[in-house]
């Protein structure tokens, strides 16, 4: 490590440590090195996939079995992965402190189980239910097209989608495609972490999906400070106060003590 990476470091550690209030916003860098694949990227989903094909409404009307068998083929695959050490660090800065908020764009649930496996070696209570903050909701749920009525996800490989026992529309991933707004509830709880904290902790998001892209920036208005981590440079490297090039699951663990 180079001293300039150290010095990097032990800013942002910092600047973290002396934080009243901290948001993190996560993104699909966090999760790949759990052996999940990214979205943009060298080897991202939508190098061989097109979003409009898989990840729209318009998408589930036109072909629902096509969309439901995609979704399935990702359970399946997330099924495998287990939270990395960036997750973990992360777990434990928001049981240890008061003042955390992890929001993340992810859907693969695992923030919520290194958080489970971190407060059962730390003895503490199990996180939330609604920890974290999923902005662009999760994929181990599905809800009801047609009156969102929200279960855990389908299990099985039956083709199509299954319907809903309520009302028999179609039952869909519970989670926001292009074209849908966010949950105005968990977007807003997001949006107010980022203008409070005296920190926004940004983590393996390529910062191009708004609204969560825009928190940073609502940090950084406001007169706060952003750590960025990532293996690249986004939109929010040059605006970060400190940036830090390199795999969050290497590099979070040394950022945020625990
Ligand atoms: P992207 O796939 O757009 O970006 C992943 C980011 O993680 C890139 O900036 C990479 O450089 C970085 N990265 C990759 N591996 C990393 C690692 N090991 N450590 C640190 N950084 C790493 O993913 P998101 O920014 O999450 O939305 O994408 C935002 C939204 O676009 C997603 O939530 C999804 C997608 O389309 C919806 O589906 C609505």
């Amino acid at each position: 490590m180079t001293t300039d990476v150290q010095e990097r470091i032990a800013h942002a550690t910092a600047i973290l440590g002396e934080a009243r209030r901290v948001v993190v916003l996560t993104g699909a860098g966090v999760s790949a090195e759990s052996g999940v694949p990214t979205f943009r990227g060298e080897r991202g989903l939508w190098r061989s996939y097109r979003p409009e094909e898989l990840a729209t409404p318009e998408a589930f009307r036109r072909d629902p079995a096509l969309v439901w068998e995609w979704y399935q083929w990702r359970r399946g695959l997330i099924a495998e992965c287990a939270p990395n050490p960036g997750h973990h660090a992360l777990a434990r800065l928001a049981l240890q402190r008061d003042g955390v908020i992890l929001v993340t764009q992810n859907v693969d649930g695992l923030h919520h189980r290194a958080a489970r496996e971190e407060a059962g070696r730390l003895g503490t209570a199990d996180p939330e239910p609604a920890f974290p903050l999923e902005v662009h909701g999760a994929i181990h749920r599905d809800r009801c097209s047609g009156c969102s009525r929200v279960t855990d996800a389908t299990p099985g490989e039956e083709p199509g989608p299954p319907r809903c026992v309520s009302c028999a529309s179609p039952l869909r991933p519970d989670v926001v495609w292009f074209g849908e707004s966010l949950d105005p509830t968990v977007i807003g709880a997001a949006q107010q972490a980022a203008l409070d904290a005296d920190v926004c902790l940004v983590a393996g998001t390529s910062a191009l999906v708004y609204p969560a892209a825009g928190l940073p920036e609502l940090t950084l208005r406001a007169g706060g400070a952003v750590v960025e981590v990532n293996v690249g440079s986004t939109p929010v490297t040059d605006a970060a106060t400190v940036s830090l090039h390199g795999p969050s699951g290497e590099i979070l663990p040394l950022i945020v003590g625990g």
